[in-house]
């Protein structure tokens, strides 16, 4: 029996192997084989965001992907994020500002808000108010009234650009 795996990629810094079925999401595939259950399922109709994830240093709806087109790409979930610390000071802005209630939004507007923040970081500007508001628009909160969420990325963004 061919027992090969389907797909080599990389998982937050780790290598990772599986046979995967051509219809599993790349959403599906991270919570139910490698239980990564930190991205979140909503709509699954690339519609909500919760899903949310990095692949090749692009944000994508995990939902609308195939894990079967992940073979050979550097994926990254919100477990990379947290625990390599590189979003540690937007997760203290968002529980400091209570930009999250249930959280079930909170994995897909934080992989979201450090693209933006990362974006800005090479164009060496400031996003907006508004261009976070735009930024986040793909990604649905049903509790906060997105004003705070869009202070705590605020702050982090004058923080990051060392502008008080
Ligand atoms: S679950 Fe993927 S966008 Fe809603
Ligand atoms: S905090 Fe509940 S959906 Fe955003």
């Amino acid at each position: 029996m061919d027992t090969a795996p389907d797909i080599k990629l990389t998982v937050n810094g780790e290598p990772v192997a599986e046979r995967v079925d051509a219809r599993t999401t790349l959403v599906d595939f991270l919570r139910d084989t490698l239980g990564l259950t930190g991205s979140h399922i909503g709509c699954e109709h690339g519609v909500c965001g919760a899903c949310t994830v990095r692949v090749d240093g692009e944000i994508v709806r995990g939902c609308l992907m195939l894990a079967a087109q992940c073979d050979g790409a550097n994926v990254e979930t919100i477990e990379g994020l947290s625990d390599s610390g590189e979003i540690a000071d937007l997760q203290e802005a968002f529980e400091q500002r209570n930009a999250l209630q249930c959280g079930y939004c909170t994995p897909g507007v934080m992989a979201t808000a450090q693209d933006l923040l990362l974006q800005a970081k090479k164009k060496k500007t400031v996003p907006t108010r508004d261009a976070i508001r735009e930024h986040l628009s793909g990604n649905y909160c049903r509790c906060t009234g997105y004003h705070a969420i869009v202070d705590a990325v605020e702050a982090v963004a004058q923080a990051r650009a060392g502008d008080k």
